[in-house]
């Protein structure tokens, strides 16, 4: 058994100390030790996006960092942004147009969709895509996913403006 190394970083605005296994990644460290289940784990090799979250603001693939390499990082998940509640809009645009069905891979869409929301302005329907294009969505053919963030973003830009 490989000895285990002590990490120390932020999730979600919280300070966590833990003691983790060097091969550990990050995203079952935090399914597992943070007991965050909102990241979802679907292809565990780079592929699905399930496990998106977020390491110092940039979107990362959960299953391909490990947990060690978030040493002294700030971690956000999407627990973390449903405690914030600046993403309320788009899980609200999410129900209302329907863009999720089985919910397997909303958490990685919402948590990718929030960097590109946070540049503001009103993306191209053909950005959105590109933009989530690396995460993967089974159930819905995307068309609902990519009305979500579309509405959400003008409606941010439309309050800027006001
Ligand atoms: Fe990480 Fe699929 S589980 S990309
Ligand atoms: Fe089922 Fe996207 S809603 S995989």
């Amino acid at each position: 058994m490989n000895p285990l190394h002590p990490l120390s970083l932020h999730v979600n605005g919280v300070a966590v100390q833990a003691q983790v296994e060097p091969r550990q990644h990050l995203a079952d460290f935090l399914r597992e030790q943070v007991g965050l289940t909102g990241t979802h784990l679907g292809c565990e090799y780079g592929v699905c996006g399930a496990c998106t979250v977020r390491v110092d603001g940039r979107i990362v693939r959960a299953c391909l960092m490990l947990a060690i390499q978030a040493q002294g990082c700030e971690v956000q998940t999407i627990e973390g942004l449903d405690a914030q509640g600046h993403y309320k809009d788009l899980q609200q645009a999410f129900v209302a147009r329907n863009a999720l069905q089985c919910g397997f891979c909303t958490p990685g869409m919402v948590m990718c969709a929030s960097a590109l929301l946070e540049q503001g302005g009103c993306p191209s329907r053909s950005d959105i895509r590109a933009h989530i294009s690396g995460n993967y969505c089974r159930c819905t053919g995307y068309e609902a996913i990519v009305d979500a963030i579309e509405v959400t973003a003008r409606t941010r830009a439309a309050t800027t403006k006001a």
